[in-house]
C-alpha cells in the first residue's frame, strides 16, 4: 500500500491510532473507475471531513472531564485514542482534498462551506432549544452522536458492499477509505457513551438524539448532494452518465451504499439502543488482516 503505517498511541484503550502518512502524488483525477460522478461523490464526502471531525473532536472535549465522567479511566482513554484517529483521519482527508484540488476541483471552498454549515447549524440550534434547557455542548454531543452514528454506518456498508469495492480501483484511495471505515467503526461507540454518560438515557436524552438523527441526516444529504453537483459542474461533467453512477453505486434498491444503510441507520431509533448492538468485530478482524493494520 502506498502508506507508511505508524502506530503512534495505544493508551490503554480499545483500539490504536494509526498515522497513515498516504502519498495522494499518482492518485489519477478519476480515481474512482474512471467515473467523475463517483470521485466527486466520494470528493465531496471527502470535503466534509476537516471541519465535520474538528467539530467532533471539540464536542467531546467540551464535555470530557464533566463531573459525571471524569473519573471514567476506560472512556477518558477511549476519547484520547477517538480524538486521535479523527485527527488522522482529518489529516489524510486534507492531503487527498489538496490533491484534487490540483486538478482544479474547488475542494478548499468546499471545506470552508461545511465550517460554516456546521458552525451556522450548531449556533441556531442552541439558540431555538435554550427555552427548554438545551445547552451549547449538548446540542454539539447530540449532533456528534448522531454523525458517528452516519459515519459508521456507512463505512460499515462501504466494508461489505462488494459493487462500491469492486468501482475502488485505485489502491491508495481504497486503503484510504477502508482504513478510514475501519477506524470509524473501532470508535464508534465513544460520543455516544460520552452522551449517555454526560445527559443520561430519559426521555429528553433519548428525544434529543433522535430529533438530532433526523436533523443531521437531512442537513447531510442537501450538503453533500450540492457539493455532488457543484463540482460536477466546475469540472464541465454534469451529465447522464455521471449521475446514472451516483444513483445505481449511491441510492439504487439493489447495489447502492446509501440504500444499503436503512436497518442499521434506523437502529438508532430504539430507545434501549448502543452503537456495539451493531456486531461489526469479525467484519473489522477480517479487514484489518487484509490491511495489515
Ligand atoms: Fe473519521
Ligand atoms: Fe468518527
Amino acid at each position: 500500500m502506498n502508506a507508511k503505517v505508524k502506530i503512534t498511541n495505544r493508551a490503554g484503550a480499545s483500539f490504536p491510532v494509526r498515522r497513515m502518512n498516504f502519498n495522494f502524488e499518482n492518485v489519477p483525477e478519476y480515481w474512482m473507475n474512471g467515473s467523475a460522478g463517483l470521485t466527486h461523490f466520494m470528493t465531496a464526502l471527502s470535503a466534509l471531513f476537516p471541519a465535520g471531525e474538528q467539530f467532533f473532536i471539540d464536542s467531546v472535549r467540551a464535555v470530557r472531564y464533566h463531573p459525571a465522567i471524569k473519573d471514567n479511566e476506560l472512556l477518558q482513554k477511549e476519547i484520547s485514542a477517538f480524538i486521535g484517529q479523527e485527527a488522522m483521519h482529518t489529516q489524510e482527508h486534507v492531503g487527498f482534498n489538496a490533491s484534487a484540488q490540483k486538478y482544479g476541483h474547488d475542494v478548499a471552498c468546499l471545506e470552508q462551506q461545511t465550517d460554516k454549515v456546521i458552525q451556522g447549524f450548531r449556533k441556531t440550534a442552541a439558540i431555538l432549544f435554550k427555552p427548554v434547557g438545551v445547552t451549547q455542548e449538548m446540542i454539539d454531543l447530540m449532533g456528534t452522536t448522531a454523525l458517528e452514528h452516519f459515519t459508521a454506518t456507512i463505512a460499515s456498508q462501504l466494508l461489505i458492499n462488494r459493487h462500491i469495492q469492486e468501482l475502488m480501483t485505485d489502491e491508495t484511495m481504497s486503503t484510504m477509505w477502508y482504513w478510514h471505515a475501519i477506524e470509524e467503526n473501532e470508535h464508534k461507540a465513544v460520543a455516544y457513551d460520552v452522551f449517555e454518560g454526560v445527559f443520561g438515557t430519559g426521555v429528553k436524552a433519548y428525544l434529543a438524539r433522535c430529533g438530532s438523527l433526523i436533523a443531521a441526516m437531512a442537513t447531510l444529504f442537501v450538503v453533500q448532494s450540492y457539493f455532488v453537483l457543484r463540482l460536477l459542474k466546475q469540472d464541465n461533467q454534469l451529465n447522464l452518465k455521471a449521475l446514472k453512477d451516483i444513483y445505481v453505486y449511491g441510492y439504487s434498491p439493489s447495489k447502492g451504499i446509501i440504500t444499503g444503510m436503512g436497518r442499521e441507520m434506523l437502529a438508532y431509533f430504539k430507545p434501549g439502543f448502543h452503537p456495539n448492538h451493531l456486531d461489526t468485530v469479525s467484519l473489522l478482524a477480517n479487514w484489518k488482516a487484509k490491511l495489515g493494520l
